[in-house]
């Protein structure tokens, strides 16, 4: 992973160029890494605000010989990696909200964003867009973000090259990658697990479609979210924005 680097200065969105890349045949581990996106885009049709040099904005693709419903394990697999990332660079220590918001002190550090390129029940590509606000500080958030966004650099209080961060992040993804193909979900699951701050939690869950308040109970082998609201039913959430 990373072999493969295409460096841009501005683009819209990297999830845009590496879509395109992946269409037409880019390899496992292909990179797009961006210093700016006028477009960032975030889950649930979101913006994501990608600043001029200040945060890790990059997208990957891989190309696992598995079934969509898998997906979202990949998805997982990459907050780990993220995760244990940041924790080597920086030493600061983070929990990821279900499914892949990494947070540090409450606040959101990193925001992931997978799609998938499928064919029909088999997936061909699976675009990992990870976004890592590094080096802002408070003035770089709008106003009505800043009591639930953060960056590395405002937790740690110094900033930290981000050339470094990726570095380890390609490490950590690469190791994990290789271990879900040789031996599946497993080992995974456990690891994000543990940094699970949603789990044994009441949350509020809003889909599309309701809002379910209950208690997170874990994760499916696949990657789901299972809640239960308060008269015991268990509910299966496959996305959802949620608050804890
Ligand atoms: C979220 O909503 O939490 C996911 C945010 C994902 C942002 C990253 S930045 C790199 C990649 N390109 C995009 O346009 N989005 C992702």
């Amino acid at each position: 992973i990373g072999r493969h680097i295409h460096y841009e200065e501005t683009v819209d969105s990297t999830q845009k160029i590496a879509a395109r890349l992946a269409f037409e045949g880019a390899p496992e581990g292909t990179v797009v890494v961006a210093e700016e996106q006028t477009a960032g885009r975030g889950r649930l049709s979101r913006i994501w605000h990608s600043p001029k040099g200040t945060g890790v904005w990059m997208s990957i693709i891989l190309r696992p010989a598995i079934p969509v419903q898998q997906a979202p394990q990949l998805t997982l697999l990459a907050a780990v990696s993220v995760a244990q990332a940041i924790e080597q660079v920086t030493g600061l220590s983070v929990g990821i909200k279900w499914p892949n918001d990494i947070l540090i002190g409450g606040k959101k550090a990193v925001g992931i964003l997978t799609e998938l390129q499928a064919d029909p029940d088999q997936v061909n590509a699976v675009i990992i867009g990870i976004g890592v606000n590094v080096n802002q500080q408070r003035e770089h958030f709008a106003e009505e973000i800043l009591p639930i966004a953060t960056s590395l650099a405002i937790e740690a209080g110094t900033a930290f090259p981000r050339a470094s961060l990726m570095q380890a992040v390609f490490l950590q993804l690469e190791k994990l990658y290789k271990e879900y193909l040789t031996n599946g979900f497993g080992i995974i699951k456990l690891l994000w697990e543990s940094y699970a701050i949603s789990i044994g939690r009441e949350i509020t869950a809003r889909t599309v479609t309701s809002t379910i308040v209950g208690t997170a109970k874990g994760i499916t082998e696949e990657g789901v979210l299972l809640l239960e609201d308060r008269d015991g039913r268990i509910h299966a959430i496959h996305s959802a924005d949620i608050e804890i």
